[in-house]
């Protein structure tokens, strides 16, 4: 077993630095050993955070001046395919930020290199190792509510995403950038693949925030039917104004099950009876969802020290760019969309 994992990190941005912190304060399986970011002052400043020698411009200078046996990408999506490709033909480990890609043929192009260079490759879906959630699917799965009929999946972020994760030629917008997440969580819940989906689209805030890119929408529900008969909403809002807002509920022909709160801390305050209770709500994601990303960068660490295969893969990845690009097509076409015109027959 290999005793400490060698990491190459790409891209020092909001999940970057977030993922920079999970390894190097709680991973010690896993040294990070260089960052690459083609923007100096952003890389700088993570590596001073987090104590990483080695920073570079390119993929190209990275396998030149460092030794790694992975890479965690977590940067723009355009970037996933190149990045990934290159990773797997040096034979690095592959930890792969969602949504995968862009589209199915490059999910394929992605799966297809990976294969080819027996290289692991874990996509991010954290909630998949979030303890709430991995409790409520050992529990659904041990068939206490029952066969699973209904699923509503929110995600509702407080800020704007940046210009190429808002604009459906570089990103697939929201439904990408935000509702990855539920994407897989409605398949993954539910044990059931997506056959249909029908999505409505709104915006509310584009103008006042200066927003003038094609098709922008900052308010999405996608009414889905499961290839098990089973119904699922997924709602996406962004920027939502309140806080961040990750919820489920799930109903089963034997009971429901709600997971997640909007309540951040166990701390109340009242200082003025009129007013009443003042209770904190959950901030941000990586407020949320901090223990996940350890414990998905712990398992990504993990596996490659025992030579295992990731729990969110390829696969999982490519489901929900499938999901997505129906949700996409359904609100431009205004119309129903079958998945079987994403994937195929
Ligand atoms: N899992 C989650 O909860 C979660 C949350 C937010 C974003 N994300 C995903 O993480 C990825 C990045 O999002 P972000 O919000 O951190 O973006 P960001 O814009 O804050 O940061 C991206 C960084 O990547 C750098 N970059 C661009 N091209 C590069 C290249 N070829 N090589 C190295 N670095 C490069 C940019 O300079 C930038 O600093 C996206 O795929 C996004 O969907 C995941």
């Amino acid at each position: 077993m290999k005793s400490q994992v060698r990491i190459c990190m790409f891209g020092a941005g909001r999940v970057g630095k977030n993922h920079s912190k999970a390894i190097t304060r709680h991973i010690p399986g896993g040294k990070i050993v260089a960052l690459v970011d083609p923007i100096e002052a952003v890389r700088k400043e993570t590596a001073v955070e987090y104590g990483i020698e080695k920073g570079f411009d390119t993929f190209e200078q990275a396998v030149e001046g460092a030794d790694f046996d992975a890479v965690v990408i977590t940067t723009p999506t355009p970037t996933h395919l190149p990045l990934a490709a290159l990773a797997a033909e040096y034979g690095k480990h592959i930890f792969l930020e969602k949504p995968m890609a862009l589209n199915l043929q490059e999910c394929d192009q992605i799966i297809e290199v990976v294969k080819k260079n027996h290289v692991l490759l874990q996509v991010g879906f954290m909630r998949r190792f979030d303890p709430e959630f991995v409790t409520a699917a050992q529990r659904i799965e041990a068939g206490e509510i029952g066969q699973p009929m209904m699923i509503k999946s929110n995600t509702h972020g407080p800020g704007l995403p940046p210009p190429w994760a808002r604009d459906l030629r570089t990103s697939n917008g929201m439904l990408a950038e935000v509702n990855s997440h539920d994407w897989d969580t409605v398949r993954w819940l539910m044990g059931s693949n997506l056959e249909r989906v029908y999505t409505e689209v709104a915006n509310f805030k584009g103008p006042a925030n200066n927003v003038d890119t094609p098709n922008f929408y900052d308010n999405v529900l996608v009414n889905c039917k499961f290839e098990s008969g089973g119904l699922g909403l997924i709602s996406g809002v962004c920027p939502c104004g309140y806080g961040y807002d990750a919820r489920v509920e799930i109903i089963g022909e034997k009971g429901i099950m709600q997971l997640g709160t909007l309540e951040g801390q166990a701390v109340v305050v009242c200082t003025n009876r009129d007013q009443g209770l003042i209770r904190p709500i959950v901030r941000t994601w990586p407020e949320r969802f901090a223990w996940a990303y350890i414990y998905e960068l712990e398992h990504f660490v993990q596996c490659i020290q025992t030579d295992s295969t990731p729990r969110a893969g390829g696969s999982e990845g490519r489901w929900a760019v499938a999901g997505v690009l129906a949700g996409t097509k359904s609100f431009l076409e205004q119309r129903p969309v079958y998945l079987k015109e994403i994937i195929g027959e």
